[in-house]
C-alpha cells in the first residue's frame, strides 16, 4: 500500500512538472509564431557540440595511442629476436592454425570455378612424371618414408593422399599453380603451363588410393625423367 501511494505521488509530481499543454501552446506549436525567437534545441547548442567534438577527439587519440603501442610492441618483438625462426623449434598450435586457416580461406576465395573432371592415361602419365620429379621430395611416395628435406621442413609438407578429399579439383589446380607463401610450397605456374598443371592434378587425385607398389610400377613403365633426382 505504502509503495503504491508513493508511486502515485511521484506520478503526480511528474505530471505537475510537465509543461502545461493548453490551447495557446498548441497554437504556437502549429503556427510556429515563436520559431525565430525560441532557443535552439539543447542538443544543437554550441556547448554541446563542443563537448561531443571533444569526446570524439578523445576517443580517436586513445585509438591512435593503442595502435602505436601495438605497432611498437610488434617492432620490438621482431628486432628483439624474440620469435624463434628455427625449423626445429616446437610448433606452437596457434601458428599452425593461423597459417593453415589463412591458406584455406585464401585458396577458397581465389580458386574460382575452373575445373577438369576426366584425364586420359597419357595425361595421368605426364602428371606422374612431374610429381615424381618435383613433388616427391616434399610430399613423398605413397606410404614411404619422407626425404631428409621433407623431414626438416616446418610446416611439414602433408602427404597428398587426403588432398582430393579436402580440396576440389580447381582448388588443387590453384595451389599447384600459385604455391603457398611462407610454407615452402612452390608456384609451379611460374615454370609450367595450365595443361601440365591439370595433368599433375589428375595424378594427385589418383594418390588417394595408391600403394607404394603401384607407384613403383608406374615408375618402371614410365621411366624416371632425365632431370630426375632420387629423393626417395
Ligand atoms: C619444397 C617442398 C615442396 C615441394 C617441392 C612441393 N610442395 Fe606442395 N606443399 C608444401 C608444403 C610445405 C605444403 C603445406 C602448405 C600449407 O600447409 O599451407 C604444401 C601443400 C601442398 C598442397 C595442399 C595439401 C593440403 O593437404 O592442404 C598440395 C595439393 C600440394 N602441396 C601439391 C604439390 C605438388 C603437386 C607438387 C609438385 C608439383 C608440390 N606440392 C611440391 C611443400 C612442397
Amino acid at each position: 500500500m505504502a509503495i503504491a501511494a508513493s508511486a502515485r505521488s511521484r506520478l503526480n509530481e511528474s505530471r505537475l512538472g510537465m509543461p502545461e499543454l493548453n490551447h495557446a501552446s498548441w497554437g504556437r506549436f502549429l503556427i510556429g509564431s515563436e520559431r525565430e525567437t525560441s532557443p535552439p534545441p539543447p542538443y544543437m547548442s554550441k556547448a554541446n557540440k563542443l563537448r561531443t567534438w571533444r569526446l570524439v577527439m578523445k576517443i580517436l587519440v586513445r585509438i591512435a595511442g593503442a595502435l602505436f603501442i601495438i605497432a611498437l610492441g610488434g617492432f620490438l618483438f621482431i628486432v628483439g629476436g624474440l620469435y624463434n625462426v628455427a625449423a626445429t623449434s616446437p610448433d606452437l598450435g596457434l601458428e599452425n592454425v593461423v597459417l593453415h586457416s589463412t591458406m584455406r580461406y585464401s585458396v577458397q576465395a581465389r580458386a574460382g570455378t575452373a575445373s577438369k573432371q576426366s584425364w586420359s592415361d597419357v595425361e595421368i602419365g605426364e602428371g606422374f612424371k612431374d610429381y615424381d620429379a618435383m613433388c616427391v621430395v616434399c610430399h613423398a611416395v605413397p606410404s614411404k618414408e619422407r626425404s631428409a628435406i621433407s623431414k626438416g621442413m616446418r610446416p611439414q609438407p602433408p602427404t597428398l593422399a587426403q588432398a582430393s578429399k579436402q580440396w576440389s579439383n580447381g582448388q588443387l589446380f590453384w595451389i599447384i599453380k600459385n604455391g603457398v607463401k611462407m610454407t615452402g610450397m612452390p608456384a609451379f605456374g611460374v615454370t609450367h603451363d595450365d595443361e601440365q598443371i591439370w595433368n599433375i592434378v589428375g595424378f594427385v587425385l589418383r594418390l588417394s588410393n595408391m600403394s607404394t607398389q603401384q607407384y613403383e610400377a608406374m615408375e618402371k613403365t614410365l621411366g624416371a625423367p632425365a632431370d630426375h633426382h632420387d629423393y626417395h
